[in-house]
């Protein structure tokens, strides 16, 4: 849901208590932020202190090769050692760190010690299928401990993991494989979602069929039903845990500060899926930092984010940034309103969650279902919201302070990319709250909304958002192609060297930062972050179509939904039987949440002189709003 129209004066300012003031980690916003910004490599130094290393760093920032940072060079570590390691000899150790619950009513409970174990095996596992440090191992699952476990595996023995959300299929599954060259696979049978099962095996089956490149897959057994079982390609995750070759002793191998951790997967403007990289160094230090202060992370906790791991959301704040702080997670496999709209609340009690964190677009759909539902549960152990994902509706933002925080909860709406690693955009539970407003930038973080010369706009003028100086948490590339990562981020401003989020924003009087929505061709639906590039592929690799543009066009409850407009084959028939058709060619080729909601049957696209299709006229068509400057279409 952008927030394009909306007027930020409207005068609604929430203070936070006197008591969540006294009781957060940052009490004085302003001053810590001036103290980044006056001696950010000491800021950052001194967060990094309070984590281990095998050996500490000779210098926090290297920009000698902008914008290849490096950060924390010549450190020695690995991000396990933080978020398990650590706290195996401490009190820690005893303490859950997962609290599961899966969509059937199963429940499952892991401590710190047991979490570590179960990794200590998987990695054993890993290591005697040769997977080594530096190899990338892709991973494919539902919301289950096993993701977790598999992801903290790859990190333990310095594999780089590369996890493609359930909601994917098959050539979107097979691109990501491929790209990523991953030799090992590791699946579940399938996840419960709304009372069905997703068939994330099959759709693997499917994506060997198109890269050869896997030579083994590990089947985690989640939903039990009938599965192929490729002989000596396909095992049984139990199996192999069940091998005396997985011990629960296993090293943690030393990594080098800017070793790769992972590689996820993001949309961009153009072409296929961007690997973004991330280290072992920079984003334990930053999305540590941003957790704790932000969610204000205590050891009393029982903090809820309901995203999926197999986004950035899950990758910073499900799995790592709680482990390392040693908090309590819930992690809930299914739909927030399935098999009733209390499903959520009913967590909230049974478990006494004290923060949730969740998507606007969630949000708003729990909201349809009226007040009654949460108002049957006790929720008075929560004690800080947060949103994420796109801009909150005011509206929205206001039924989540009062229904479900009874308004004593502050809202941390948190605005940040894949790219980006953790918050960037965001208030402390000490921070003034304007709904639709992601406030102030983190401590260290410096942020701009400029003009296209990179002139600071006036206040309440929209611009680009750009952020100025380097952050640990930051992306280091895009996995195999240095060039797209110089392109696409750095090439719009680089004389100054700023860094382009692809954001439209406003600042208001206050300094408070109003993000407006994507200037590029993503798509945010239902927070989901999409291409129009890989749907539009999809579209024209079915036999009846020429040529494909797609579009978001704003939606009340999932912000945005996609708009598909076709040019046929000569010969094909417009009808409905055909918008079926491609609508499930589709749910195949990219998955479920790139189905288009409208497909409409044309002769002609926009397009530029040089042949780029115009969306921008697409969409304001679409929205019956003016067109704007046509001085460069073709026609
Ligand atoms: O457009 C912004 C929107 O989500 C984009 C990043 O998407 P992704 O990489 O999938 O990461 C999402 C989770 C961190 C941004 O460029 N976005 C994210 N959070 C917010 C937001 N827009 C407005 N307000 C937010 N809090």
């Amino acid at each position: 849901m952008s927030n394009d129209g909306f007027n930020p004066n409207t005068g609604d300012i929430y203070h936070p208590s006197p008591e969540t003031v006294a009781a957060a980690h940052i009490k004085d916003y302003e001053a810590v932020y001036q103290k980044a910004v006056d001696d950010p490599l000491a800021f950052w130094a001194e967060r990094a202190e309070t984590l281990s290393w095998y050996q500490k760093w000779d210098k926090v920032l290297d920009d000698s090769d902008a914008p290849f940072y490096k950060w924390f060079v010549g450190g020695k570590t690995n991000i396990v050692l933080n978020a398990l390691d650590r706290h195996q000899t401490t009190g820690r150790r005893n303490k859950l760190a997962i609290i599961w619950e899966g969509e059937d009513g199963e429940k499952r409970t892991l401590s710190y010690w047991r979490l570590s174990q179960e990794v200590c095996k998987f990695a054993n596992v890993l290591r005697s299928m040769g997977v080594q440090k530096g190899d990338t191992v892709t991973i494919y699952m539902g919301r289950t401990p096993e993701v977790v476990i598999a992801m903290l595996a790859c990190a333990k023995i310095g594999a780089v993991h590369s996890v493609i959300y359930g909601g994917f299929s098959e050539q979107a599954i097979a691109d990501r494989i491929d790209d990523a060259k991953s030799r090992v696979l590791v699946c579940s049978d399938g996840a419960w979602l709304r009372g069905k099962i997703v068939p994330l095996k099959e759709n693997v089956d499917k994506a060997l069929e198109r890269s050869p490149m896997v030579e083994h897959v590990i089947v985690v057994r989640r939903t039990g039903h009938e599965i192929n079982m490729e002989q000596g390609r396909d095992y049984w995750y139990h199996d192999l845990m069940s091998l005396p070759v997985a011990s629960n002793k296993a090293r943690t191998e030393v990594m080098d500060a800017e070793d790769p951790l992972f590689i996820l997967y993001t949309s961009g403007t153009t072409g296929k899926p961007k690997g973004i990289l991330h280290t072992h160094g920079g984003y334990q230090v930053y999305t540590s930092t941003t957790l704790e202060w932000v969610f204000d992370i205590k050891d009393e906790d029982r903090y809820w984010c309901a995203a999926d791991p197999g986004w950035i959301t899950g990758h910073s704040y499900i799995v790592y940034a709680p482990l390392i702080l040693g908090a309590t997670s819930i992690i809930y496999e299914g739909a927030p309103t399935y098999p009733y709209p209390n499903r959520w609340w009913k967590i909230v009690e049974e478990y006494g969650v004290t923060i949730l964190y969740t998507a606007p677009t969630a949000i708003r759909g729990l909201m349809r279902f009226g007040d009654a539902w949460p108002n049957r549960h006790d929720l008075s152990t929560l004690r800080l919201l947060g949103s994420v994902g796109e801009p909150i509706n005011p509206e929205a933002w206001k039924w989540y302070h009062r229904v479900i925080g009874k308004e004593r909860c502050p809202i941390m709406d948190t605005w940040w990319q894949t790219e980006t690693g953790g918050f960037m955009i965001t208030p402390l539970p000490s921070v003034a709250l304007k709904p639709g407003s992601a406030t102030r930038p983190f401590p260290g973080i410096v942020v701009d909304v400029v003009d296209e010369e990179g002139n600071t706009c006036a206040p309440n003028e929209d611009g680009k958002l750009v952020i100025k100086t380097p952050w640990p948490g930051m992306l280091r590339t895009v996995y195999g192609d240095p060039e797209r990562y110089k392109a696409q981020y750095w090439s719009a401003y680089k004389e100054q060297g700023w860094y382009l989020a692809g954001d439209s924003a406003r600042r208001d009087e206050d300094g408070y930062i109003w993000v407006i929505g994507r200037i590029d061709d993503v798509i945010k639906v239902s927070g989901y972050r999409l291409g129009t590039a890989e749907i539009e592929s999809a579209l024209v690799s079915y036999k009846d179509v020429a040529e494909a543009a797609v579009i978001g066009v704003p939606d009340e409850l999932r912000g945005n939904v996609i708009h598909a407009y076709c040019i046929l084959v000569s010969g094909a028939t417009p009808d409905d039987a055909l918008i079926k058709a491609l609508k499930e060619h589709v749910r195949h080729e990219v998955g479920p949440i790139a189905v288009p909601t409208s497909i409409e049957f044309v002769d002609k696209l926009p397009k530029t002189r040089s042949g780029k299709i115009m969306r921008r006229v697409l969409k304001a068509q679409a929205q019956g709003l003016p067109v704007g400057d046509l001085s460069t279409l073709e026609d």
